[in-house]
């Protein structure tokens, strides 16, 4: 662990603190730190090494990493904690008497989970919303809050799924089945299908099985279900779905189960419902900065103040002079229609883009929109620069918020922009965000 100690000591002397300061910074005691950086403690335990994180800003990985190497990154997401923490207190502030449960789903919606629980762990909220186990147990590596395992998990795992902090979500009646006769002692919280028939207990079954868990030793602490289209411009569904949930909310409480958490509401539920009968949302969409309804939705103005967490940074790495007619990329589908310059990034389907936005996308160098040029690669694309002769590795920004644009004029570098081009949805760009190859960096 000879990295915990440089580490330490160098994060430690940039926040500019002594050895006393961050040992009453972070609750962990001056013995203890001395001990660390002096290399005779060589494994701090992980709560030690979460306090340190915490108090130095930082994450336990940073701590521990061996790559400290001031290498260049070529691909970077810049995570913005003032946007995060801007768009939570706004969607807070519509409905204050509601919990929040962030969802961190597909490595926080592309974001990064560590990174975003850097920045909103201190916000008043009980818990997580996560995908998978595995992304459940990332969850505990950098927060003591609860996690949501709202998606699917096979019942022989449950056994393995021990920790007081991992609540299950059950969405079907097998599931049930299994946990009950395995006389397993978990919290869950109960998925109702209401219309979505996707996931969920079907409501002619749920009086019986919820009889059979008010006897069981499962503790039911939170009671949900899912709206299919709360952000489309007349929503059918969304009041039958909200009706439905109802009755098996008073099913349930009849038989004397008493659900702590009641949530329905998605970002687009959150504005479009208002429920009376919940307390809970999840949000996604809006903790990102994303607004899901269209500029024609009133609704979609109400969003307005939402800011774009992420800003998707690469690099020029390569110039070429195309005379007129000649022609780029696989396929070549691009014809120079005069003389232009062309520039490489180091960044294609592999790692955002998707193919459909060949030709067709932008994105933004100092402040000016360029256009891609032919078919995106597996990890390169081509941009049409005009007569523009930018600078070796000037920074390319693919998409972002306004203020990281440096735009005066709309720039169609947007995320928004970009899944109108490549006829798909906010969602399905983001969740694309390889970690492999963009790194995320806390702004
Ligand atoms: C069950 C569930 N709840 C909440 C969300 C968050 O939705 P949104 O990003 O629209 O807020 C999702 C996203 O897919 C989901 O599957």
């Amino acid at each position: 662990m000879v990295n915990v100690i440089e580490n330490l000591k160098e994060l430690r002397k940039n926040k500019k603190l002594s050895q006393k300061e961050l040992s009453s910074e972070s609750g962990v005691t001056y013995t203890t730190l001395t001990k660390i950086e002096g290399g005779y403690i060589k494994n701090p335990t992980t709560e030690v090494l979460k306090k340190l994180a915490k108090a130095l800003d930082t994450s336990i990985d940073a701590l521990i990493s061996s790559n400290t190497k001031p290498f260049k990154t070529l691909n970077k997401l810049e995570i913005s904690k003032q946007a995060l923490v801007n768009n939570f207190n706004l969607m807070q502030g519509f409905s204050p008497s509601k919990n929040i449960i962030p969802i961190l789903k597909s490595n926080a919606y592309g974001h990064g989970i560590k990174e975003v629980i850097h920045c909103i762990d201190h916000l008043n909220f009980d818990m997580y919303g996560v995908d998978s186990y595995f992304e459940a147990l990332e969850v505990l590596k950098h927060s003591d809050k609860q996690v949501l395992l709202i998606g699917s998990t096979h019942h022989d795992n449950f056994q393995y799924i021990d920790s007081p902090k991992v609540i299950l979500a059950i969405q079907d009646i097998s599931q049930l089945e299994f946990l009950i006769n395995s006389n397993l002692k978990r919290t869950i919280h109960l998925k109702i299908n209401t219309g979505m028939n996707r996931q969920g207990i079907d409501l002619p079954q749920l009086t019986k099985i919820a009889q059979r868990l008010a006897k069981s030793k499962i503790k039911v602490q939170g009671v949900f279900s899912h709206l299919h289209d709360a952000d489309e411009d007349n929503p059918e569904s969304m009041i039958t779905q909200e009706e439905n949930f109802k009755k098996a909310i008073g099913t349930i409480r009849e038989a004397g189960i008493k659900p702590e958490f009641i949530h329905l509401e998605n970002t687009a539920g959150s504005v479009a419902l208002e429920s009376e009968l919940t307390n809970t949302f999840r949000l996604g969409l809006a903790l990102y900065g994303y607004s899901p309804f269209t500029s024609q939705n009133q609704l979609d103005k109400k969003l307005k103040k939402l800011i774009p967490v992420a800003t998707l940074k690469s690099t020029l790495i390569n110039k070429h002079l195309i005379k007129k007619g000649e022609r780029v990329g696989y396929g070549h589908n691009y014809i120079a229609e005069q003389d232009t310059i062309t520039g490489t990034i180091p960044l294609g389907y592999n790692d955002y883009f998707i193919r459909k936005m060949s030709n067709k996308s932008f994105v933004n160098i100092n402040g000016e929109d360029y256009k891609l040029a032919g078919n995106v690669s597996m990890n390169l694309a081509s941009i049409e620069l005009g007569q523009d002769d930018i600078d070796m590795y000037s920074e390319v920004i693919i998409f972002g918020n306004q203020e990281s644009l440096k735009s005066t004029s709309k720039s169609q570098a947007s995320i928004i922009q970009h899944a109108i081009d490549a006829e798909t949805i906010i969602w399905e760009l983001l969740v694309k965000l390889n970690p492999e190859s963009i790194r995320r960096v806390v702004v």
